[in-house]
């Protein structure tokens, strides 16, 4: 999986296609800048916790196309300019042509100056960060461990040619390294018995090292994934492992190898656990789409219906603005909160409870009043649209689901939905 993600010829290691028409997958940076910029609501809480000192980290690993990055500094120019005087960027990226991307989306932004820079991953020094570190589908894209409970003994799943024609196939043996069965010692259970499962030591050592590298502040870790007993709960027989290639989803890691993107799902409690060893506070982990509306989503969607915007622009920033908070969709995805040296810090995304109806029927111009430092001299905060050229999901004329959209939010929000 090393190798098909990141070693020569592997998917990582070419260009790979994020954002855009022609994308394997999408991500929420990707489908509108109102996640960047609520991002930056939270990570500018931190800043203002931590007394506003005068340079500020925020370091972003795994940034993809660089769309997190500009869309969290295009709304501190517009609605926190002392927050983004003291923030300095530094974007932790693996992929040589992933970093040529993210150059060129800053530049296309004017914002490739001397408040980004770009770091190689490694083990990296202790208490250098002062700020907030930052991981958007990063874990995910990981390589992991393959396993497999077999009579109750934990197994590996290992690569080999297969023999029976051309091509690969998995064989499963004793495990190649003691720390799988220590995992599992560590959470105290087993996956289910006959069950698939995947191990992201990769993930926990990451975690570990991103814990390690912040002096005071905070770090987000932003997946897919579950507590671990959920994840590894026995009805879960095949894992979590899927594969991307133009948006089509797909389970086997062994066809176009290098040509589809592979990801599996986040034990959180192994990661949540690894912050904490690491000296971290966990203040709470949280969907994403009760995070996004908690830091102000409503809030944007109301904007928008002031806006004016020709009918087209107006659907597809307003179906995006959704499907960010789908529940079936980006609105899952987890968003760990670990601090350090913030005693009593009370994140927007994690609180208070259930908002209003959401969302706003059209024509409805209530709401929220911006909170404190989110609005800037005329009042109101800064809209951030889709960026021209930006991948544009079909809006509710054309998109069959789109009702269900509408409604399903309805019922997440009022709690009227049946389990
Ligand atoms: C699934 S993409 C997510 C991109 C982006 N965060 C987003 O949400 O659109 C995973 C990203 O992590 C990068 N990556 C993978 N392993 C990494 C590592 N060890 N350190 C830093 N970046 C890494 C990939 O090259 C890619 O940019």
């Amino acid at each position: 999986m090393e190798a098909a993600l990141y070693g020569p010829g592997g998917y990582y290691a070419e260009r790979p296609s994020l954002g855009g028409a022609g994308a394997d997958y999408f991500t929420a940076p990707e489908l509108h800048p109102a996640f960047g910029a609520l991002l930056g609501r939270q990570v500018a809480q931190v800043w203002e916790a931590l007394g506003r000192p005068s340079r500020f980290d925020v370091v972003e690993h795994g940034p993809g196309s660089g769309a997190l990055c500009r869309d969290l500094r295009l709304w501190a120019a517009h609605d926190a300019p002392d927050f983004a005087a003291a923030a300095r960027y530094t974007l932790v990226e693996r992929s040589t042509p992933l970093q040529e991307t993210q150059r060129a989306t800053l530049a296309g932004a004017g914002l490739l100056d001397g408040r980004v820079g770009w770091e190689a991953p490694a083990p990296g020094g202790k208490g250098r960060y002062l700020g907030v570190i930052l991981a958007n589908e990063l874990l995910d894209a990981l390589p992991v461990h393959l396993v497999a409970v077999r009579e109750g003994r934990l197994l590996e799943r290992y690569v080999a040619p297969d023999e029976t024609g051309p091509g690969l196939t998995f064989v499963e043996a004793a495990p190649s390294t003691r720390a799988l069965a220590a995992y599992f010692e560590a959470l105290g259970l087993l996956p289910g018995e006959g069950c698939r499962a995947e191990v992201n030591l990769g993930a926990v050592a990451w975690a570990e090292q991103a814990a390690a590298s912040l002096e005071r502040g905070a770090l987000l870790t932003l997946d897919y994934g579950y507590p671990a007993p959920e994840l590894y709960a026995p009805h879960r027989r095949h894992g979590t492992l899927l594969t991307y290639r133009g948006h089509a989803l797909g389970s086997d890691p062994l066809v176009r190898i290098g040509e589809q993107d592979i990801t599996s799902h986040v034990d959180f409690t192994s990661i949540a656990r690894a912050g904490e060893r690491g000296g971290l506070e966990t203040l709470g982990l949280v969907d994403q789409a009760t995070f996004l509306h908690n830091l102000g989503l409503r809030q944007y969607l109301r904007l928008l219906e002031q806006a004016g915007q020709p009918a087209q622009d107006y659907d597809a920033n307003r179906r995006a603005l959704l499907e960010l908070a789908s529940r079936d969709g980006l609105g899952a995805i987890k968003v760990l909160i670990q601090t350090r040296g913030l005693p009593g810090f009370q994140p927007t995304g994690l609180g208070p409870s259930k908002g209003p109806p959401y969302p706003p029927k059209i024509g409805e111009v209530g709401g929220a009043p911006p909170r404190a430092g989110q609005a800037n001299s005329t009042g109101d905060p800064w809209l951030p649209l889709l960026h021209p050229g930006q991948m544009r999901l079909p809006g509710p004329l054309e998109a069959e689901g789109f009702a269900d959209l509408e409604s399903q939010w309805h019922d997440f929000w009022t709690g009227e939905e049946e389990e």
